[in-house]
């Protein structure tokens, strides 16, 4: 067996709980990285992620009963046993909540499958921020989508993958997540409106420019109570401001001018807030205008001002995030860098030039590790297609 292939793991250890490999199938579902519209998602404005090419593996196979036997590679030793008619939210915070959340939300929408034995492997690092867990959320809806001959829209299988964290879960994510990993597409950078539901592709040819994903070396252990407070926090900057702005469908439908007029409503830390998602808003627009005309040093400039709001508006930079984004856009070929994901620890991202590749990962290791200690593993990508179905068979 070819220990590297995720597939290959998957292949070797399916059967031991109970399911017929002659029947298994497989779907892989990307991780993403978001370059621009940080905190935008629930927010109504705009994201722009790519999906990565590395993410997670998923297998299933077929029981005669109503039983699903799920294990992670990543969890040795804690298989989950549990059934379709047990699924209920809350019923786990375990690995498995992600999992159990999709199957459940997608068997309500479209029927139960038989009994599955579901097995994942992931070559994606786990709660750093490049979406493990939207990932194999995305997964496992996309193959009881398909079990089940069901042809929908990849926005619904999205909608689905994040009602089952939503509501399975219980984060108060956002779509951007669910959204990239669905519709994430080879050398383009994803445009999607999170208020309109539409969305367009901007290009980003991987022999200009690469998305090079760097890890700060801490996790984001603080990350779900944080997350939920900067969602009240703008949820409740958009009542106040819904008093003289009624028309407001969402914060991101807010003006720099009106901030200004009606920012006394609010209290000084609402006020970042609301400032944070007035100025991505901005450099969204400008972003796309940017990828649009292929200037990547502009569209740079925006991802790193974006990291320098997130850090002093919005709050949910940590002091190792910060000096990873100033190590990497110190290094050679750094068209600009931020962290990604939620924040709080975690990972960055960094648009970079390939020619420069080798300065960049030795000008950056050396950099963070002066400042902290830390190996950041610089890794490579390119924007990737989206969740699909894989031949199980070699
Ligand atoms: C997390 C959430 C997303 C989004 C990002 C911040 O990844 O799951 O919905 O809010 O944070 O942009």
């Amino acid at each position: 067996m070819d220990r590297a292939d995720p597939l290959a793991r998957l292949r070797d250890r399916l059967g031991d709980g109970g399911g017929d490999v002659a029947g298994a199938r497989a779907f892989f579902a990307p991780g993403r990285a978001n370059l621009l519209g940080a905190h935008l998602d629930y927010n109504g404005g705009r994201v722009m992620p790519v999906a990565l090419s590395r993410g997670t593996y998923l297998a299933v196979a077929p029981r005669d009963d109503d039983s699903l036997v799920l294990e992670s590679e990543g969890f040795p030793g804690e298989r989950v046993e549990t059934s379709w008619s047990e699924l209920r939210p809350g019923r786990t915070t375990g690995w498995s909540a992600y999992l159990e959340g999709a199957l459940w939300a997608a068997s309500r929408r479209w029927g139960r499958p038989p009994g599955w034995e579901v097995r994942v492997v992931a070559d994606l690092p786990l709660a750093k921020g490049v979406s493990s867990s939207a990932s194999i959320a995305c997964a496992a809806v996309l193959a009881v989508a398909s079990w089940q001959r069901v042809d929908e829209p990849r926005e619904t299988l999205a909608a689905v993958a994040h009602q089952g964290e939503t509501e399975y879960v219980g984060v108060p994510c956002g779509i951007l997540d669910q959204t990239a990993i669905f519709l994430g597409r080879e050398d383009h950078v994803l445009s999607y409106d999170c208020l309109e539901g539409t969305h367009d592709y901007l290009p980003l040819d991987h022999h200009r420019a690469a998305v090079v994903v760097l890890d700060s070396g801490t996790s984001r252990e603080l990350a779900a109570g944080a997350f939920e407070e900067r969602v009240a926090d703008c949820r409740r900057a958009l009542e106040a401001l819904r008093g003289p702005l009624p028309a407001l469908r969402a914060l991101r439908d807010l003006t720099e001018d009106q901030l200004l007029e009606h920012g006394s409503l609010l209290d000084e830390r609402l006020r970042r807030r609301a400032a944070h998602v007035v100025g991505e808003v901005r450099r969204t627009r400008l972003g796309a205008e940017a990828l649009a005309h292929g200037d990547l040093a502009s569209f740079g400039r925006q991802i790193t001002a974006s990291h320098a709001s997130l850090r002093d508006l919005y709050e949910v930079s940590t002091p190792e995030l910060d000096a990873l984004v100033e190590a990497a856009v110190a290094a050679p070929g750094c068209f600009g860098a931020r962290l990604t994901g939620a924040g709080f620890g975690g990972c960055v991202v960094a648009l970079v030039d390939p020619a420069a590749r080798a300065d960049f990962d030795a000008a950056v290791t050396r950099g963070y590790r002066a400042a902290t200690g830390h190996d950041p593993a610089p890794t490579w990508f390119a924007p990737a297609g989206g969740a699909r179905e894989l031949p199980f068979r070699a």
